[in-house]
């Protein structure tokens, strides 16, 4: 099949779930695996060495993906910043493989932490898992040493950039724009008759204002300044798999983490993670609507401080609502989820009589399995995206958490409602708008 079946969006078992404060006085734990070679230990440890960081727990394994030729090795350390976790991961890269950053895990009554300003995404924008040319064997890039530097490349971009910053522009080669150019030609086939109506007024004008064209792959930065003045979303380039927590507090700050690299050109019309095909064909036209970009930013609000088992919950109405989403109109069934708009084999899938199509039930969705390398059997069909947001601010109502959060777009920050001051201001703002309100009707009438 040639869905992309984007992983990134499966969130589960990334294995680089978790916070490491800022200010240190946390556990942290790194996993990695090297080879079973003379020395490779020891030039494994002296970049903790390096980096100021003490271990406090040692222990290593024999490889269970590749036995007896590596070992997994499992390091504890204690009262270390983000800043020198950062130089760990990158020091460890070049010398072990799958290097993933945990958390320890919280009491039952701790609060979970969650980003409160844009500027918190920084924290954790490079804890994740896989990273540039680490590709699994079964890649169509996996023996192309040429894609893996390129895509090492790209993981760097991503693993360097920070909050507020360009995203930098990227020269493709013509062989990345002749794969594009075979995606653009046959994706575009098919969204007249198979987008929602949403899809088709946003694409022209990306075409217009972002240079989406067969001939040129856009930039990231071109449309994240065009995405802020139609929606208030932006994107952020991202080196490679973040967990469901922290993709879904992306979307809380209406920031969109994006791939920039692209699918190996031997499979134009596949990949097996999401690529900037996936995010430019698939998300940006979704984000640029006003209505849909509120829908998106009500999940990742949702996902803020809540319980593990409950952001697993939303991952999965992400799923079956921004990857693989299905809307009524005009008496047809259209799609909006991006792992659809960016699949020439399931876009025409999914409005044949083959899949099951339920109504748009949120604790239905968030319960429903799916699988992630194959043509989704069940899909869920919402009226409207307002109404899937009602429904979807009623289903977050019942995730259990002590406070109430406010999105204040003037600060891109999140609020905590739990004290009078908080509660004073919405007050007074509300007021503000009534206010507004009442006059524009009087103007009217
Ligand atoms: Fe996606």
């Amino acid at each position: 099949m040639d869905s992309p079946s984007p992983k990134r969006q499966k969130f589960e078992g990334s294995g680089a779930e978790g916070y490491v404060p800022e200010n240190g006085n946390d556990e942290m734990s790194l996993v990695f695996s090297l080879l079973d070679k003379k020395g490779a230990l020891v030039e494994a440890l002296q970049p903790f060495k390096d980096v100021g960081v003490t271990m406090n727990h040692i222990e290593s394994r024999p490889s269970r993906t590749n036995p007896g030729k590596e070992y997994d090795f499992f390091v504890n350390c204690k009262d270390c910043t983000q800043d020198q976790v950062d130089q760990l991961v990158r020091s460890l890269r070049p010398i072990a493989k799958s290097v993933t950053v945990k958390r320890r895990q919280p009491a039952e009554d701790e609060e979970v932490w969650f980003p409160r300003t844009i500027k918190d995404l920084d924290k954790f924008a490079n804890r994740i898992e896989g990273y540039g040319d680490k590709l699994d064997a079964d890649h169509p890039g996996f023996k192309d040493p040429v894609y893996r530097k390129r895509r090492k490349e790209f993981a760097d971009i991503a693993f360097n950039y920070k909050h507020g910053q360009p995203i930098p522009i990227v020269e493709y080669t013509p062989e990345e724009i002749e794969t594009w150019s075979t995606m653009f030609k046959e994706l575009t086939k098919l969204h007249a008759t198979h987008a929602c109506k949403e899809y088709n007024h946003n694409f022209p004008l990306l075409v217009e204002n972002c240079g989406f064209r067969e001939d040129n792959i856009p930039q990231l930065e071109v449309i994240s300044n065009y995405l802020k003045q139609c929606s208030g979303f932006q994107l952020r380039p991202v080196a490679g798999l973040l967990s469901s927590r922290d993709f879904l507090a992306g979307l809380a700050f209406r920031v969109f983490h994006s791939t920039q690299y692209i699918r190996h050109s031997s499979k134009p019309m596949y990949t097996p993670e999401p690529d900037v095909c996936h995010e430019l064909m698939g998300h940006v036209p979704l984000l640029a609507d006003p209505t849909f970009a509120s829908f998106s930013q009500e999940i990742g609000l949702a996902s803020l401080g809540a319980p593990d088992d409950y952001v697993k919950k939303l991952a999965t109405f992400y799923w079956f609502t921004i990857e693989f989403g299905m809307c009524q109109q005009n008496g047809e069934r259209r799609a909006y989820g991006a792992g659809l708009l960016s699949s020439f084999g399931e876009l025409q899938y999914c409005v044949s009589d083959k899949p099951t199509v339920k109504p748009f039930e949120p604790e239905k969705i968030v319960v429903q399995e799916y699988p992630i390398t194959e043509m989704q059997p069940v899909y869920f069909l919402a009226d409207s995206f307002e109404s899937a947001q009602e429904k979807l601010k009623a289903f977050a109502a019942t995730i259990p958490k002590p406070f109430s959060l406010r999105y204040d777009p003037y600060t891109q920050s999140v609020e905590i409602l739990d004290n009078k001051a908080a509660l004073t201001k919405v007050a007074r703002d509300i007021q503000t708008d009534a206010d507004l309100l009442q006059k524009a009707i009087e103007k009217m009438s």
